[in-house]
């Protein structure tokens, strides 16, 4: 509240204006000043006592914009650009304010911080070293701002994944969601189980075009591989960290494991032998729910995926399981009669619930996607909502937390134009999600003011089976990510036609970095 009187008196006292800086997703307010702050060979940077990191992402990510460098100063007094932390502020609120002569970025914690410098990288790429006077203060809507790479029907190595999270980062967004496993390959080392990635990350060959059920399919002939080795994952867990962006990983059960499966056919209902996949789409073989053999491994590679991720919740997948195999198994059919499960739902709820309930003893939440809530659900659960948005209503009434992906809106990996042939490398080509579409997504579309707390924001998915590099990823993402990035920053705010007006900035600072972008959405296509 001081605050803002403060603000307010600030800007009755000194002339100003209220503007719109180029700056994506939308800043809560920006307010234009006399005068021009000039970045020089001489400026100084001082940074203020927990925010090393800070100062070296400026010198990394901003300096580079400019022709020449700028110097570090150990001391406030003398220093033009001031990184600071104001406990005033909210944990990733900030306030960057330029003067003639002073420059300050200041956050709740070093977050805001961070924020504050991504903001700044705007205004130059927009002005230059010459920048205007102005005062941004900026806060979040939403808590959880993410975005989902599938790593296992393409593999990025460690430099594509950072590029990907330096997107992220670019954008405000908070969460990587890392989708390390599925029938086309397992992508993540676990000690114990050397087989997961010896057989499980390697696949004889790859489809060619797209699949079109029912019709012919043909194979590229070459052998496809790759995982990511623990201390690659740490490398990467702390690369985003720094960036203040936490990784959540994906360990999809009890369908989507053909990767483990093919490793230790032991895991599945027929013991085999599997293999893992070539084509995509979704198979009936899924981890058996009826021997203790299962969980027993399961734990175990949980134990490692705990280590190597401090992230408090954990995807475990859940989604697309066909129950045929389940039906025809006799464990399977075994733990339904010991455990009085009435059908293979419920089979569904009480794997879940065991795995849930062990993560939990270790201080640990699981994400599931949205089949979860066909069964019994604890309301410890945060669904991920990917079909339909009603998902969504559905687990709130239920006392579950939601992040919304639904994929008539967050699907990057959709085609963003109408005529894809024309415009895009091969992809989903039949399904449709323009740039519009996903700014249209309303997370609080149908909620009553008392629910809205349990939407904990918005994810964009990155579906790889039509990615084979991460050019591919760009070219698909951008400019959506910047669209669903103001969806979860500023859905209180937002307005398409002032959105595109500031696009324009980011997308020089696209090019400036070298991001592949769909620039053909700025041409009128869609
Ligand atoms: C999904 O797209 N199967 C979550
Ligand atoms: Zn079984």
């Amino acid at each position: 509240m001081l605050k803002t009187v403060g603000l307010l008196l600030f800007s009755m006292w000194f002339p100003s204006v209220w503007c719109e800086a180029g700056i994506v997703p939308k800043p809560l307010s920006v307010i234009e000043r006399r005068g021009t702050f000039r970045i020089t060979p001489h400026t100084r940077l001082y940074a203020a006592e927990g925010l090393e990191s800070e100062a070296r992402l400026f010198m990394a990510d901003i300096v580079p914009l400019l022709d020449h460098g700028i110097a570090r100063s150990e001391q406030l007094r003398g220093a033009d650009i001031v990184l600071r932390l104001d406990s005033a502020l909210e944990a990733e609120e900030y306030l960057l304010q330029i003067a003639p002569g002073r420059m300050t970025l200041s956050g709740g914690t070093p977050c805001g911080v961070f924020y504050a410098l991504q903001s700044l990288r705007q205004l130059i790429a927009e002005h230059g070293a010459s920048i205007p006077a102005l005062e941004i203060h900026d806060k979040p809507d939403m808590v959880y701002r993410g975005a989902m790479l599938d790593v296992s029907r393409h593999f990025f190595p460690v430099e594509e994944v950072k590029r990907f999270i330096d997107l992220l980062a670019l954008h405000k967004l908070n969460r990587f969601h890392w989708h390390l496993t599925d029938d086309q390959g397992w992508r993540i080392e676990i000690r114990r189980y050397p087989r997961l990635t010896e057989i499980g990350s390697q696949r004889r060959e790859t489809l060619v075009g797209v699949m079109r059920e029912g019709k012919t399919m043909r194979f590229d002939h070459i052998p496809y591989g790759g995982y990511y080795t623990q201390d690659e994952v740490r490398e990467i867990v702390s690369y985003a960290a720094a960036r203040h962006i936490e990784v959540i990983p994906e360990i999809d059960m009890p369908g989507h494991g053909m990767g483990a499966l093919a490793a230790y056919p032991w895991l599945g209902c027929t013991g085999g032998p599997y293999e893992v996949w070539t084509r995509w789409g979704v198979s009936e073989d899924l981890y058996c729910a009826g021997r203790e053999t299962t969980f027993t491994f399961i734990e175990h590679v949980l134990s490692e995926i705990l280590a190597l991720f401090p992230s408090r919740q954990i995807h475990i997948g859940g989604d697309e399981c066909p129950v045929t195999r389940w039906q025809d198994c006799p464990q399977c059919r075994r733990r339904m009669q010991t455990e009085r499960l009435a059908d293979e739902t419920a089979l569904r709820s009480y794997f879940v619930r065991r795995i849930q309930q062990w993560l939990q003893a270790r201080g640990r939440e699981i994400i599931g996607w949205d089949e979860l809530l066909e069964g019994e659900l604890s309301s410890e659960v945060t669904l991920m909502v990917w079909r339909d948005p009603a998902h969504a209503y559905e687990a709130i009434r239920r006392g579950c937390r939601v992040i919304l992906s639904p994929k008539q809106y967050c699907y990057l990996d959709y085609s963003q134009t109408a005529d894809p042939v024309r415009y895009e490398p091969p992809c989903h080509d039949t399904r449709y999600v323009p740039l519009r579409q996903v700014y249209r997504l309303e997370p609080f579309d149908r909620l009553r003011p008392e629910e809205r707390s349990q939407v904990l924001g918005v994810q964009g998915n990155v579906w790889t089976e039509y990615m084979p590099g991460m050019e591919c990823v760009e070219f698909m993402i951008l400019p959506r990510l910047a669209a669903l990035a103001e969806v979860g920053w500023a859905c209180e705010r937002k307005c398409y036609s002032d959105f595109m007006t500031r696009m324009p900035v980011l997308i020089a600072l696209y090019e400036k970095l070298e991001y592949r972008y769909a620039d053909y959405v700025f041409r009128g296509i869609e």
